[in-house]
């Protein structure tokens, strides 16, 4: 079912809402390619166009406020200008924040990134995740003299095309399905010696799900066994414990690519691991591995990132997590008595409510987040005030409360029971 009449509703009062977004997004196409200039966040009929935030709130351009459960998709783990990262930022730029040489800002956020992730012994930061991957891909293929890459089915490494899983037809990347030991080990096989295996350990855009621990031990073993890196790719995850999601599978990949929480909310990526691998970068070393940037380790990205992580000790974690169970639980009982099929996964403050019933894998998850009921779910809840990703994934912030989390579950209740009406379902 197609929940077309829904759709169509949440659709006019969305437009009725949102005059100043329409025109905002018409006037800036004249600049930018379809007016946007980041494909994440984009939707029909045309995105929320902001214009500031406080905490839990956005305001948009029209006035209308919304709950932030998309975090600038899991990006801003504190909310919106949490003080003491605003405190660091303003300390920086009294004493200017770009100099063309190294800076002990820069240290510091490695030294916490090192003393929180088992695995890691060394950091090298870029200005994205999607660069930590061309990075973490740059390291490998130099270390092991191989050039072949495998990502995992439905994983989401950023827009770089070596590391888009759907485009390894044109790039020779091989790919695997996630959970899959026999199917993983007959992909990995065949595709012949391997620079590196990248990883998410919870399928983020994949539809929050969650990586078993025999399935990552299998990788480890795998590329060990076989000369390979294993790569986890824990910008999303990182946030889900005080040494990412790796601390709780007990698995340690050979590097990890970080981005995200970070940067305390500014531009941000990173390559954290084994001291001998990251060697190749040393630039120290004769004939090392180029690897530079403009804006790498960029001050007001070292010291937000540096205050964003003080904050987020294992007491906040716990915190955040709790209220991502709570999420789930909530929306789960909410489903449970919906006459429209919608389903839930999550892993401590990732959650993702999916628009089909009983979705466990990333091929179900994908299905799901293209159809009408989809849409329908992402538009009604805007409508209602709650802002999440348009393919149903949402994200706990600290700056949350249980009261946040319930206002968000009785939103996606009501916005149920009115497609469930629209529909004739009752
Ligand atoms: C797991 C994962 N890896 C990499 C990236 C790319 O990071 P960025 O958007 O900073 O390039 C993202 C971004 O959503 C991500 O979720």
């Amino acid at each position: 079912m197609d929940f077309k009449v829904a759709l169509a509703e949440a659709e006019r009062e969305y437009a009725e809402r949102h005059p100043g977004s329409r025109a905002a997004m018409t006037r800036m196409a004249a600049w930018m390619p379809g007016g946007d200039t980041r494909s994440t966040t984009w939707f029909r009929p045309y995105p929320l166009v902001m214009d500031r935030a406080e905490r839990v709130e956005m305001t948009d351009v029209d006035g209308n406020v919304v709950l932030d459960f998309l975090g600038n998709y899991t990006a801003l783990v504190h909310g919106h200008r949490p003080p003491f990262i605003l405190a660091a930022i303003e300390d920086a730029l009294r004493r200017d924040f770009l100099f063309g040489t190294p800076m002990p800002e820069q240290g510091e956020l490695a030294r916490r990134i090192v003393e929180r992730l088992d695995s890691a012994e060394r950091v090298r930061f870029t200005n994205s995740g999607t660069e930590a991957g061309m990075l973490a891909a740059r390291v490998a293929r130099r270390f092991t003299g191989r050039t072949r890459l495998a990502l995992a089915e439905h994983s989401y490494h950023g827009s770089y095309d070596q590391l888009v899983w759907d485009a390894a037809e044109r790039t020779g990347a091989t790919t695997f399905p996630a959970n899959d030991v026999g199917g993983a080990e007959r992909a990995l096989d065949a595709a012949g010696p391997l620079a590196a295996v990248f990883l998410e350990p919870v399928l983020g855009s994949g539809g929050i799900i969650t990586v078993e621990n025999d399935f990552l031990r299998f990788l480890r073993e795998y590329t060990r066994r076989t000369g390979a890196l294993l790569i986890f790719d824990e910008v999303m995850t990182f946030r889900l414990g005080h040494g990412g999601r790796q601390q709780a599978t007990g698995v340690a990949p050979d590097l990890t690519m970080l981005g995200k929480i970070i940067g305390g909310g500014m531009p941000v990526g990173a390559v954290a691991g084994r001291a001998d691998v990251l060697a190749v970068t040393d630039p120290s070393a004769p004939g090392s591995m180029e690897h530079s940037g403009t804006f790498n380790g960029h001050r007001l990205t070292m010291v937000a990132g540096a205050a964003g992580l003080d904050a987020l000790d294992r007491a906040a974690i716990e915190r955040l997590n709790r209220l991502g169970d709570r999420l789930r639980d909530g929306l789960l009982k909410v489903a449970d008595g919906a006459k429209v099929p919608v389903s839930v996964t999550s892993c401590g403050s990732l959650v993702n409510l999916h628009a089909a019933a009983d979705v466990t894998t990333p091929a179900q998850a994908e299905g799901a987040a293209h159809s009408g009921l989809a849409r329908y779910l992402h538009l009604a809840l805007i409508n209602r005030g709650v802002l999440m990703a348009h393919r149903g994934e949402m994200c706990i912030s600290t700056a949350m409360t249980e009261d946040t989390v319930d206002r968000a579950v009785a939103a996606a209740a009501d916005a149920l029971a009115e497609a469930a009406r629209l529909e004739g379902l009752e």
